[in-house]
């Protein structure tokens, strides 16, 4: 198996990820007010408090301004850049005029995205940055090169992708000197794909299965740490009313809170928790500004140790909506 270097491991091992895409305000706002301001700081400082330190980005969030918010609290306190981890993706482009919405993973595109992504984070370099979704015209030979290059010239320390498949992962390590340490996707107990995937092996019921063949499997012998998008399922099981209630949702919701009750602690905690608690060691990416929420969140680190694999098979169970098979 591939050992992982030590500096790679230690930057992964954040348990919990903030995820920045709720700062910076409306997503149809134009700039940042003073509002957007002081909840991305209440937000920040809630992470840091609950020894959440590390920070995802993208340079689409709110078109730049999570991170132009987020830029500015570094800039207010020059010793925190040194205590995080900095993530941000780009290869995502919003339309222009004619030009539709598209990715682009071409050489310049990925090194113009990182000029822009450093200058609104006021930061030299950033650790990690991910190509966000993958392009079909990608030219891995592209993709090494610009990478080849900001890592050179101290700009990034590390690169990873998100939304991809083992095949597409293979693919562009085979040209990258780099090696790619990070795969974000969704994952929750609502989007329960990842597992199915692999408990539906064999069975005519996994052809409805749509997560990629073997993508877990991958990053875990490739030591490619997975982190989990929407873990919250925004919401659904800690508190946010459902438009579409299904039997499965309001099941889980139940297993979910009574579950909280009996160990003393938060929805929030029990709903990552569950995640975590599978043996690839998920990270959650949290979006919630809420500081209580955020607070609820930390709690999970607690709960994943000490779930059980009953109550993990309850959790499972009542969001599958069935019996195993
Ligand atoms: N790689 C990708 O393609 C990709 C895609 C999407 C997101 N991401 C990353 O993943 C992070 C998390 O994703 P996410 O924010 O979409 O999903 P999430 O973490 O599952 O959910 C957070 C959202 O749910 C709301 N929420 C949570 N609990 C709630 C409750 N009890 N009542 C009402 N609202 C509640 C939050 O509102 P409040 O803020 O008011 O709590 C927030 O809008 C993002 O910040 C971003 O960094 C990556």
């Amino acid at each position: 198996m591939t050992m992982m270097p030590l500096e790679k491991r230690e930057i992964t091992n954040s348990r919990l990820v903030y995820g920045c895409m709720g700062l910076g305000g409306e997503w149809n706002g134009d700039q940042l007010t003073k509002e957007d301001y002081i909840t991305a700081q209440k937000a920040v400082e809630a992470a840091l408090e609950n020894n959440i330190t590390m920070f995802d980005h993208a340079d689409i969030y709110k078109h730049g301004r999570s991170e132009t918010v987020f830029g500015r609290l570094l800039k207010e306190d020059p010793g925190l850049r040194e205590k995080i981890v900095l993530q941000s993706k780009c290869g995502i482009r919003f339309s222009e005029g004619e030009v539709p919405n598209r990715y682009d993973f071409s050489e310049k595109h990925i090194l113009s995205s990182v000029d822009g992504i450093l200058e609104r984070l006021e930061t030299d370099y950033l650790d990690i940055l991910l190509l966000h979704r993958p392009d079909p015209l990608m030219e891995p030979e592209e993709v090494a090169s610009a990478f080849s290059k900001l890592r050179e010239s101290g700009k990034v320390k590390h690169f990873g992708v998100s939304n991809m498949n083992a095949a597409q992962i293979k693919l562009l390590q085979a040209y990258c000197d780099e090696p790619l340490i990070v795969n974000q996707l969704e994952m929750s107990l609502n989007r329960l794909d990842w597992v199915e995937h692999g408990v539906l092996v064999n069975q005519k019921e996994g052809a409805s299965v749509n997560f990629s063949d073997g993508i877990i499997e991958h990053c875990r012998l490739e030591n490619i740490q997975l982190q989990a998008w929407a873990p919250l399922a925004y919401g659904l099981y800690s508190g946010r009313d459902s438009k579409n209630p299904t039997e499965a949702i309001m099941a889980t919701k139940k297993a979910v809170n009574e579950l909280a009750e009996k160990k003393g602690t938060s929805a929030e905690a029990i709903v990552l928790g569950w995640l975590m608690r599978h043996p690839a060691k998920v990270q959650p990416v949290i979006g919630t500004v809420n500081p209580g929420r955020i607070k609820n969140c930390a709690e999970a680190v607690k709960q994943a140790e000490i779930m059980t694999r009953e109550e993990w098979y309850t959790l499972y169970t009542a969001s599958r909506g069935k019996k195993m098979p």
